[in-house]
């Protein structure tokens, strides 16, 4: 199996006035078609993490960073070094879907348009795919109304959609059901695994919901925090 992620020696330093966070990567593989949970409590980096994997936050220091969606693949640390942000930000479009904790849902355009969007950004006619997505995720008669017209369990369908409408070879989901209550949470993950399996992309996902993790066969990616001798807090991911 190809490397999706090759990592080596990553880092990124995040400051605030509170203090200083360092997020460490010492090593992390991720193949094609795997299905990997971050676990960690709040606060340990598993957000910082994603948008890294996402291209959307640059490391702030990187031995190696390659991303191989499909064939071909590309140094990113060596692309961030070069600035090269609108490489990284078609390279994101069209290979990788996010969900957000909380949808992240553009509140003035219908569901239909929203699940589009990822489509549309390639220039790709959306035709059936939003109705076929809606359908397999139960909300196919509320493609119409705008996400505040919603429940909190119908947005994160509709950002599971639009995650998912453009085929991407990768999704990264950043607690996707946090917000949700219990019952509604783990008939939205079912629904959003069934939908990774059909469609064989990898799959990388934050989450504190351990029960979830082991019923759905994640791989559970291992993590440590502690904190340097000059105070700065360290979350520490171990492949
Ligand atoms: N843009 C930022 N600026 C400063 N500190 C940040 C920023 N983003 C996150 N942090 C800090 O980095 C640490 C890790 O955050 P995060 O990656 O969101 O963790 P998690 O998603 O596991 O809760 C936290 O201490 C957080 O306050
Ligand atoms: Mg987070």
């Amino acid at each position: 199996m190809p490397a999706v992620y090759r990592i080596r020696d990553l880092d990124k330093t995040h400051r605030s006035e509170g203090g200083a966070f360092r997020l460490r990567v010492p090593l992390l593989n991720v193949e094609a078609g795997e299905k990997i949970a971050l676990v960690g409590p709040s606060g340990c980096g598993k957000s910082t993490l994603l948008d890294i994997l996402a291209l959307v936050l640059r490391p702030s220091a990187a031995e190696r960073f390659d991303f191989r969606p499909r064939s071909g693949g590309i140094d990113i640390a060596g692309t961030w070094e070069i600035d090269q942000q609108n490489h990284l930000s078609e390279m994101r479009s069209r290979h990788i879907g996010y969900v957000l904790q909380t949808g992240g849902l553009l509140p003035y355009i219908s569901a239909a348009d929203n699940i589009a969007l990822s489509l549309r950004l390639l220039g790709l006619d959306p035709g059936a795919r939003v109705a076929q997505l809606g359908s397999e995720l139960g909300i196919g008669d509320q493609l119409r109304k705008l996400p505040g017209m919603l429940s909190a369990g119908q947005r994160q369908r509709v950002a599971i959609a639009r995650a998912l409408a453009h085929k991407p070879a990768i999704v990264l989901a950043d607690e996707p059901t946090s917000s949700l209550d219990p019952v509604t949470a783990r008939k939205v993950m079912e629904m959003f695994m069934s939908l990774v399996d059909d469609n064989g992309v990898t799959l990388i996902l934050a989450t504190h919901d351990w029960p979830a993790v082991e019923r759905f066969g994640l791989r559970a990616l291992h993590f440590e925090t502690g904190q340097a001798d000059d105070g700065t807090v360290e979350g520490v991911f171990r492949d």
